[in-house]
């Protein structure tokens, strides 16, 4: 394999044109620095925060163009917003309002379905997001083997059903046992208890899977399983925020909600949108989680901040949500996951491990305070 030269890749990306077709995206300076680590491309383009959605075959064409470079072995492009005055000034934000600390008893809407607790199961939490690819299910097994490295009874539910990722990086291959006729065994990979639709279906199968199939997967994963005991089960959520996420949310008997979110303006629009979701639903939200929040390169451990890092945290704070960390964009992230090792076993004294188990306890300490705050007795005691 041909060693990829960050030339080639500036060369391919002046075949790009830029928003409103005029020149290309390398001549009118969008791109950002470019890094190549083992044939891997990471860059941003700059566009108006405003134009993301409408930019996305922009970045879409310029990921492929990339893709398509000789020895190029991987390509990740994200959208970056310019920065006006104000920071994320064009969008209007009228739910920025602070959380109110007590949840409501009489549930925001009154048409909550009654949601019956999970039996073996202290607490249940969602990794969520607004858009996908922003590292929710990396975030929610680093997350959940963090919560374990503390002491703690730990499992964790794919509820991706479009596209299931625990089998992959947790390594599991096979098919659960049953309990009984209609009871599943949940898997075991590093101490955690697992179950995906991953396991259920071949991995090619092609998955169409309507409204009412949806919940009746999620419910059996959830119910029909022989969970536990566990203290915490971590629920690693399919990308975005429409009504199957929504219902999903309703559905789960959520003890709270930890959002995930890249550092970009963009993605934080969409993390905005997650975020409301769990508040319309009266989940408590423990917090955001800056992922991919600056590039460590593998060469020189230098530091780099190419995709406007600290964008999570200021968005957390005027949100008044809590910032539960930023985790680093690096190679052992991609390749541990991909490998089925995830960093939080892989490598447990590397500075990304430490990152997931301070987000873990911060993840605990929030939850707790949840719990108090609803006025039930702590149900995890963490010393
Ligand atoms: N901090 C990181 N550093 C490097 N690579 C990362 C990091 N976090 C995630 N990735 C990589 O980014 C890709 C997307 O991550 P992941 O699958 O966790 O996202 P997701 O939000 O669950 O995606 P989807 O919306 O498709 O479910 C994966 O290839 C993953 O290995
Ligand atoms: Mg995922």
């Amino acid at each position: 394999m041909s060693a990829v030269t960050r030339q080639a890749v500036i060369d391919k990306l002046s075949t790009i044109k830029g928003p409103d077709r005029e020149g290309d995206i390398v001549s009118r300076g969008l791109v950002s620095e470019i890094f190549i680590a083992d044939g891997k491309v990471f860059f941003s383009i700059t566009v108006p925060a405003d134009r993301a959605q409408e930019l996305e075959p922009m970045r879409q064409a310029a990921e492929d163009a990339v893709k398509s470079i000789p020895g190029v072995a991987g390509a990740m492009v994200a959208l970056t917003a310019e920065k006006q005055g104000g920071g994320m000034g064009a969008t209007p934000q009228p739910q920025a309002a602070p959380r109110p600390q007590q949840r409501s008893p009489a549930a925001s809407q009154g048409q909550q379905p009654a949601k019956a607790g999970v039996p073996g199961i202290e607490a249940i939490i969602a990794v969520a997001s607004g858009k996908g690819g922003v590292g929710k299910s990396t975030t929610a097994v680093n997350l959940a083997l963090g919560l374990s490295a503390l002491g703690l009874k730990v499992g964790i539910l794919d509820a991706d059903i479009y596209g299931p990722s625990m089998p992959r990086l947790l390594g599991l291959k096979g098919k659960p046992e049953m309990v009984d006729s209609k009871t599943l065994k949940p898997m075991q990979a590093y101490g955690l208890e697992v179950m995906s639709i991953g396991f259920l279906v071949e991995e090619e199968t092609p998955m169409i899977w309507r409204g009412p199939m949806v919940m009746s997967a999620l419910r059996q994963m959830l119910r029909d399983v022989a969970w536990g005991p566990l203290d915490v089960l971590v629920v690693d959520m399919p990308p975005g925020t429409g009504d199957a996420q929504l219902t999903m949310a309703q559905q789960v008997p959520l003890a709270g909600a930890v959002i995930v979110s890249t550092p970009q303006d963009l993605a934080l629009i969409d993390a905005r949108k997650g975020l409301n979701m769990f508040r319309r639903v009266d989940v408590p939200v423990l917090g955001i989680v800056e992922n991919m929040s600056y590039f460590i390169a593998p060469d020189t451990g230098k530091r780099y901040d190419i995709f406007g890092h600290g964008g999570a945290r200021n968005e957390a704070e005027r949100l008044g949500v809590p910032f539960l960390g930023e985790v680093p964009l690096t190679m052992d992230v991609r390749e541990t996951s991909d490998a089925g090792t995830p960093v939080v076993v892989s490598n447990p004294e590397g500075a990304q491990a430490k990152v997931y188990r301070a987000v873990a306890e911060k993840v605990l300490e929030r939850m707790r305070a949840e719990s108090e705050a609803a006025g039930e007795a702590p149900a995890i005691v963490f010393e």
